[in-house]
């Protein structure tokens, strides 16, 4: 797709429902992202997301995909210790939860990368905000705004490549930035929050659905206000409920 310029599309499922709407609209990559921490489970962060809770979601995911290329974020916590620690979690995902490839934070953490792709799990990287740094970069800010930063960020990117990741998400880079890495890079960058010049876009499919209960980040843009929707049914729901109007002879046997 890269090749052609047929812009790649991407974007989170949590649960077989969601997995099966986006599946049957033909996306190609869903990603059981670990932003399931803040958007399903209601943590403040990504970083109490654990292994188990991940399998558990990812398992319920891959029964509504038949198409699209299903990958996993490893948590915070699931590959930090050692390698070998990475590449249990990473056979874990493909074994027990059917999971095509597994999503890696940063670029901290090479060797662990390096052993999942050797066993044959495919590594896609993430750079430029990552969130599981969030304490260490002090909050959700945009990355590679200096010259220096960008420089950082190049160099980390074309590494991540050489190493054989075979997909990089750009997070919050400024969008020049992110079409430079984007031409310098054979693989695909996929952008989210990084403007129009990668080879593809990545949203958390709860903000852009307006199914978030929090505020959602500026570079997202909403499609659908599900969570209206969803408040007024329930009113509805419960006015006929009180009234005596549900359930009715349709519904009774
Ligand atoms: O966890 C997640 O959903 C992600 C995407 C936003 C890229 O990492």
């Amino acid at each position: 797709m890269k090749k052609t310029g047929k812009k790649i599309t991407m974007l989170t499922a949590y649960d077989f429902p969601m997995a099966k709407a986006l599946d049957d609209s033909g996306i190609d990559i869903i990603l059981v992202g670990d932003s399931l921490g803040n958007v399903i489970l209601g943590y403040e962060n990504t970083l109490p997301v654990t292994e188990e809770e991940m399998l558990h979601h990812l398992k319920a995911v891959k029964r509504g995909v038949k198409n699209a290329l299903l990958v996993i974020d490893m948590p915070f916590g699931s590959y930090h210790l050692n390698p070998e620690q990475g590449l249990k979690s990473a056979i874990r995902f493909v074994k027990e939860g059917g999971a095509e490839a597994v999503k890696v934070e940063g670029d901290i953490y090479k060797e662990s990368m390096k052993m999942m792709i050797k066993a044959g799990v495919p590594v896609m990287g993430h750079l430029g905000f990552t969130p599981q740094l969030v304490n260490l970069i002090g909050g959700y800010k945009v990355q590679g705004k200096t010259k220096k930063d960008a420089d950082i960020l190049i160099r980390s990117a074309k590494e991540l490549e050489r190493l054989g990741v075979f997909l990089l998400i750009l997070e919050m880079v400024p969008q020049a930035l992110a079409k430079r890495i984007s031409k310098a890079l054979k693989i695909p960058v996929i952008g989210i929050g990084a403007g129009p010049g990668c080879d593809g876009q990545v949203l958390v499919t709860h903000d852009m659905v307006g199914l978030y209960g929090g505020t959602a980040p500026k570079f997202v843009k909403q499609y659908a206000d599900l969570g209206k929707l969803l408040k007024e049914a329930v009113s509805t729901y419960m006015w006929e409920v009180h009234t005596g109007k549900f359930p009715g002879k349709k519904e009774s046997f």
